[in-house]
């Protein structure tokens, strides 16, 4: 019955939400300068005046919204509910799910339904539904390429060929994509984006919206490039100047720099010129922090099948070039609809890098995807939305949920609700810190993470007490063992010194080398919140059972403050 490690326990007893003064975290010794205390107070006396903004400071992140960080705690509508009837039913889901910002589209052919005469009455709706809500927004511009198609171009446009041409393929047969060669379409898709960001810098200027998409997901699946004469002569004409130079390869044609990619590099190049124009020229008018977003593609393939590359989009495998290609964008960020959980770290990790803030737009609304948020969080992300969230009654199984129900909103609901409350102090910590973000994998194998001296492990699938070694008592298999549930962030907020949070997970600790004769023990854990300074208030201590058999984090997700240290 004993624990693996002896714990001496130290007697903490302070009451919940004392400023813990005795925690080694002081505001002032935060690095990213945009975050200091002054800055954070200057903008808590002024809401809503600063313009929202990404930091990055030693490959970490921060999206600054009212002059301090903010953590998207995100739902995206579903793609018709752009619509002022539909609101409510997007107010309603978001409540249930404690959410703090909505992901609403806003088309082109809803803003500009004849040519030059723009209206912005569901803007102004959104804004406003919002605001009572007590939420943000990110509006999403569906112009020009939603999922690389035109549907949602006004009619004008897709009714005139000539002036917006479309894609042709090897035969010459028109596809449905518009062309991102042609400067008409960039025209007028960016005259329109630049009258939206115009008319929210009128409307908007306590920042309601805090991002903006730009296009969603343009590349297409299936059609790996355009074969118009134009396109055909640039794809022969070589990788240009600026691409080879920015990516520091040796200049040659498509095939010789990207090899099986070339044509999606090609696609790539092409797409994220024309979407990065469109951003600037939405900038120019208000410069709001902007990304564009991607479907994904297999992240082991060595060789793209490209039946399955959207080609065209910020894919994994396109970051860097879009990184040259795009430098209006703040980041490119990733859908995923793929609930096997190698794949799911595969993608978070290609996104999240030094020169790329890890956000998350769309993620399947399932109940199996919510543990990914941990996943997310522990990374550093800056936001996190599933996907289709709205009382609408519209679902996207088999990417998401067969059906909205409690249950389904409640696994995405619970971590919302438990990390709402610190979600500024969360954020302004993971921009200033190292950390480890992990879910439940296929076969709920453990995992482990090493942080200097320590490793923190996690399992799955375990009751709240007792371990295998257990034979003097029956126990019945947890119902949850075989279930994807669990997930786990870390932060390491300094030696030995971890923020755990997440849920269904046990949560292990251990010395990843240790001298002969070198044990560890718990100096203290302790339920905490963050204030928005990133201060720990310190809340109800753990110990006996709630720490003998690991850190077994329940069902409803909790946020701990662990000590550990060694003694010989
Ligand atoms: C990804 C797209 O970005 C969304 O707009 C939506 O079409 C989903 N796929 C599928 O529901």
């Amino acid at each position: 019955m004993a624990s693996a490690e002896p714990q001496g326990i130290a007697p903490f007893t302070g009451p919940w939400l004392r400023r813990a003064a005795a925690v080694a975290l002081a505001v002032g010794t935060l690095s990213i300068g945009a975050l200091s205390t002054t800055a954070a107070r200057a903008a808590a006396a002024s809401p809503g005046t600063e313009l929202p903004r990404v930091v990055h400071e030693q490959g970490r992140h921060a999206l600054l919204v009212d002059g301090a960080p903010f953590l998207v705690l995100g739902a995206q509508a579903n793609n018709s509910s752009n619509h002022v009837d539909v609101l409510p039913a997007a107010w309603q889901t978001l409540a249930t799910l404690h959410a703090n910002t909505l992901e609403m589209p806003v088309s082109w052919q809803q803003v500009e339904p004849v040519e030059g005469q723009f209206r912005f009455d569901f803007v102004d709706a959104l804004l406003a539904g919002a605001r009572g809500h007590g939420l943000r927004v990110v509006v999403l511009w569906f112009g020009a390429f939603k999922n690389g198609g035109p549907g949602y171009a006004p009619e004008w446009v897709r009714a005139d060929t000539v002036r917006f041409p479309r894609k042709r393929d090897a035969r010459g047969e028109g596809l449905a994509p518009l062309s991102p060669l042609a400067a008409s379409t960039l025209a007028a898709d960016s005259r329109a984006f630049a009258a939206l960001m115009r008319h929210l810098a009128a409307v908007d200027a306590r920042h309601t919206v805090i991002l903006v998409q730009v296009e969603n997901e343009p590349g297409a699946f299936g059609i790996p490039r355009e074969h118009s004469a134009g396109a055909d002569r640039l794809f022969e004409g070589g990788v240009p100047r600026e691409l080879v130079d920015g990516l520091h390869r040796t200049p040659g044609t498509w095939r010789q720099v990207f090899g099986a990619l070339a044509e999606a590099a090609f696609t790539g190049w092409h797409t994220a010129r024309y979407v990065d124009a469109v951003a600037a020229a939405g900038k120019s008018e208000l410069a709001l922090p902007m990304y564009c977003n991607s479907a994904l593609s297999d992240p082991f393939a060595s060789e793209p099948d490209p039946a399955w590359v959207s080609s065209g989009s910020p894919d994994w495998n396109m970051i860097d070039l879009w990184k040259v290609a795009a430098p209006h964008l703040d980041f490119v960020a990733p859908d995923i609809y793929s609930r096997d959980a190698p794949a799911v770290f595969a993608w978070l990790d290609a996104y999240r890098r030094d020169d790329n803030a890890l956000f998350v737009p769309e993620i399947g609304n399932a109940a199996d995807y919510a543990r990914f948020f941990w996943a997310a969080l522990g990374r550093g992300a800056i936001g996190f939305a599933p996907f289709g969230m709205d009382a609408t009654g519209y679902v996207n199984y088999p990417l998401g949920a067969k059906v909205l129900d409690d249950a389904t909103l409640e696994a995405f609901a619970a971590d919302y609700r438990a990390m709402a409350p610190h979600a500024r102090g969360w954020a302004r910590l993971a921009a200033t810190h190292a950390g480890w973000g992990t879910a439940r994998g296929r076969d709920g194998e453990t995992q482990a993470h090493d942080f200097g001296a320590w490793r923190i492990d996690a399992r799955y699938g375990r009751w709240l007490i007792g371990d295998e070694g257990w034979t003097f008592v029956k126990a019945d298999v947890p119902p949850w063992k075989a279930e994807p549930v669990g997930g786990l962030a870390v932060l390491a907020l300094g030696e030995g010194e971890f923020l755990v949070a997440g849920s269904r997970v046990r949560v292990g600790f251990s010395l990843a080398a240790p001298r002969p004769g070198q044990r560890w023990q718990y100096l203290s854990v302790e339920e905490v919140a963050i204030d928005d300074a990133g201060r720990l208030l310190a809340g109800r201590p753990w110990n006996g059972d709630q720490v003998d058999y690991g850190l077994n984090l329940p069902a409803e997700p909790v946020l701990l403050h662990v000590r550990l240290g060694t003694w010989q």
